[in-house]
């Protein structure tokens, strides 16, 4: 595709977190490109995660459907003469995956089947690129790990169902490239932040629980890191890989800053204090019971996005956050107003 944008882009997912805001930031660089944004509202996503501006322009159209029901995702293909495809769709909720195993592997692994075979099999075959968001999880823990894992050597070795299910799909992907010439490419992220998460995730619940000076609960000892990116960063390098990637490559998407758990929620707290105006306090925690396995740290190689294409994270973590939580406070007031 070099660098010119598509005609038309089908976004999977586009009513979570990471493909609602990835439409945000795309929609008007993109200006000549249709958006078709498919997804079938799992619960905490949204179609009004989308502008307002962009839902009412005659480029985008929203589509509630199932990636399993594949005679409508052929005909939307088709019908909208869709020339790449980004997949974010998945279920992304990771402690849940520990109580759904069947549930979250078979709706990953069929759905993205799916894709790929309304992509490669059906009568539709203008599709030139799959853009596919996998995760930093599928490497597995890295904590003993004195080097990063990189995209050409380290092999997957997840650790819980949901990375499981996302390596399943990276393998399903590879399949397809080989036997039916499937033309992709391949981001792996570290976890991403920002506004319109849903409320179930750590930086969302901890900035209600900061403005009902409740207690933090906290798994195991706290002291798990994890790689933060601010949603936008993000979404800048899937546009660049999904321009410049090369069909078959996985690049790593990441941030070089990292900060446990205990610290992030230590943060939290001060933020949501200074922004609310009142007198920093100590937070408390109540410790509630670790995964069955956690991974400890993900800790990956960025540098093949940075030399190829020169992107890097450029938002500091504290604007970032500090941003990240107004929107949560302010919707928190907006929805407190609303109950009456
Ligand atoms: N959030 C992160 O920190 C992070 C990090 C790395 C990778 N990822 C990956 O990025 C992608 C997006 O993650 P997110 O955090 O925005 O998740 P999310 O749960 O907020 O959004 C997922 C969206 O997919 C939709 N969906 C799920 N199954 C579907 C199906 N079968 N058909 C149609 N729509 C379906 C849901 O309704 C939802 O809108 C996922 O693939 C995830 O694995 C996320």
């Amino acid at each position: 595709m070099g660098d010119s944008q598509p005609s038309c882009v089908l976004i999977t997912g586009g009513c979570g977190f990471i493909g609602s805001n990835y439409i945000n930031v795309t929609f008007n660089k993109w200006q000549n490109t249709r958006f078709v944004n498919y997804d079938k509202l799992a619960y905490g996503a949204s179609p009004n995660h989308v502008e307002k501006d962009i839902q009412n322009s005659p480029r985008y159209k929203f589509v509630e459907a199932s990636l399993e029901d594949q005679q409508t995702l052929n005909r939307v293909l088709a019908e909208n003469e869709v020339d790449m495809v980004i997949h974010f769709a998945a279920i992304t909720h990771v402690d849940e995956s520990y109580s759904d195993r069947i549930g979250t592997i078979r709706d990953n692994v069929i759905s993205t089947t799916t894709l790929l075979e309304s992509i490669v099999n059906s009568n539709y075959k203008g599709v030139t690129r799959l853009v596919h968001i996998s995760t930093d999880e599928v490497y597995g823990d890295s904590f003993a790990d004195v080097t990063p894992k990189n995209e050409a050597v380290s092999l997957p070795n997840p650790t819980n169902p949901y990375a499981a299910s996302k390596a399943a799909c990276e393998m399903v992907i590879r399949s397809y490239w080989h036997s039916y010439k499937l033309p992709y490419v391949m981001v792996r992220m570290n976890n991403v932040y920002g506004p319109r998460q849903i409320q179930t995730k750590l930086i969302p619940k901890f900035t209600k629980l900061a403005l009902e000076n409740k207690p933090y609960p906290l798994m195991g000892d706290g002291l798990h890191t994890r790689s933060w990116m601010y949603v936008e960063d993000c979404s800048e390098a899937i546009s660049r890989v999904a321009l410049d990637g090369k069909l078959g490559e996985i690049y790593n998407i990441g941030t070089e800053f990292e900060m446990t758990n205990i610290e992030l929620t230590r943060m939290i707290h001060a933020t949501v204090n200074k922004l609310m105006n009142r007198d920093n306090t100590e937070p408390s925690f109540t410790p509630i019971p670790d995964r069955p396995y956690h991974d400890r740290r993900y800790y990956i190689d960025f540098s093949k996005i940075k030399n190829a294409m020169g992107w890097e994270c450029t938002t500091p973590f504290n604007e970032g956050l500090m941003k990240t939580i107004d929107y949560y406070i302010k919707l928190h007031q907006k929805t407190a107003r609303l109950q009456g």
